[in-house]
């Protein structure tokens, strides 16, 4: 995969180099390249950005500049198609806007992002990028997102443009490891915060660690973890709860939600009229 990050401070970046995405560049595997926005200014000043139409506090970063660098950069690897009906394969690539105004960033979205071949993030500073900027690239065929990683505001995209780029790198096939470390994650398929974990000494401090852990008993330390994972999510995050698919949850986990204050509610003849309502989970009232 390649990725362009495209800021007015490349030095934020440097973290890139290390850990697992650092490893997975000198590997090969990630092709991130990091460029400083005022390369493409015209101007004696470097300018990038100026005063917002319409008048309000703070500067708008410039259309004109944002484009010039962006045409470089988004048609280095294959020209976008818009899919013909029944295609869904989308070529060209992808621009990535971080923006506190923008859809949430999720797992789900590293997930997509992890399938594209091409990359480019636009980080942007002050009040944000010139709106024309997405319509632009998004008329001309190209997948545009405009991402928010919280409901917080940061002094620009690059810090949510790190986060982005080790989310999505980590999902590279080849660039963890073991890949079963994936699998069980918070965040994950099944939709549930994932279970503590414990190490060695299995006495700390006057703690012990679970003694189901130390039993050997796979299918016993499976079903704690499914449980404590349960209990984790219902006490953090209740609208996790409220969004499982009922589907999802046998016998015994519908028993531990009970007793936490969930109940599968729908799915049987009960909806008005006698018609069958779409089963959810929702909580029962004290
Ligand atoms: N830029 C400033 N705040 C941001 C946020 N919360 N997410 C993404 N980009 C941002």
């Amino acid at each position: 995969m390649r990725i362009d990050v495209v800021t007015i401070f490349p030095d934020y970046l440097a973290a890139l180099d290390l850990s697992l995405v650092g490893k997975a560049r000198r590997a090969g595997l990630l092709d991130l390249r990091v460029h400083d926005l005022r390369e493409w200014t015209t101007d004696r000043h470097r300018t990038v950005d100026d005063t917002p139409f319409g008048g309000g506090a703070g500067m708008v970063m410039r259309p004109d500049v944002w484009g010039r660098a962006l045409d470089d950069l988004m048609l280095e690897t294959s020209a976008p198609t818009v899919p013909a009906a029944g295609d869904d394969v989308a070529r060209g690539a992808h621009l990535v806007v971080p923006t506190p105004a923008g859809e949430v960033f999720t797992q789900r979205r590293a997930e997509e992002l992890a399938t594209e071949e091409h990359l480019v993030l636009a980080c942007g500073r002050y009040e944000g990028i010139d709106a024309r900027v997405a319509e632009h690239y998004r008329s001309a065929g190209h997948r545009v997102s405009e991402l928010s990683i919280g409901d917080y505001v940061l002094n620009g995209g690059e810090v949510a443009a790190l986060v982005m780029v080790e989310a999505v790198g980590r999902l590279l096939p080849g660039v963890v490891g073991n890949p079963h470390s994936l699998v069980e994650e918070s965040h994950g398929a099944a939709g549930l915060l994932e279970y503590p974990v414990y190490t060695k000494p299995p006495r700390w401090e006057d703690r012990e660690v679970p003694e189901v852990l130390l039993s050997g008993h796979h299918a016993r330390i499976e079903r704690w973890r499914r449980d404590q994972a349960l209990e984790r999510t219902a006490a953090r995050r209740p609208d996790m709860v409220a969004a499982l698919d009922p589907e999802l949850l046998d016998r015994h986990d519908r028993e531990v939600l009970a007793g936490l204050g969930w109940q599968v509610v729908g799915g049987a003849a009960d909806g008005p009229d006698g018609r069958r309502s779409s089963a959810r989970l929702e909580r029962v009232a004290e």
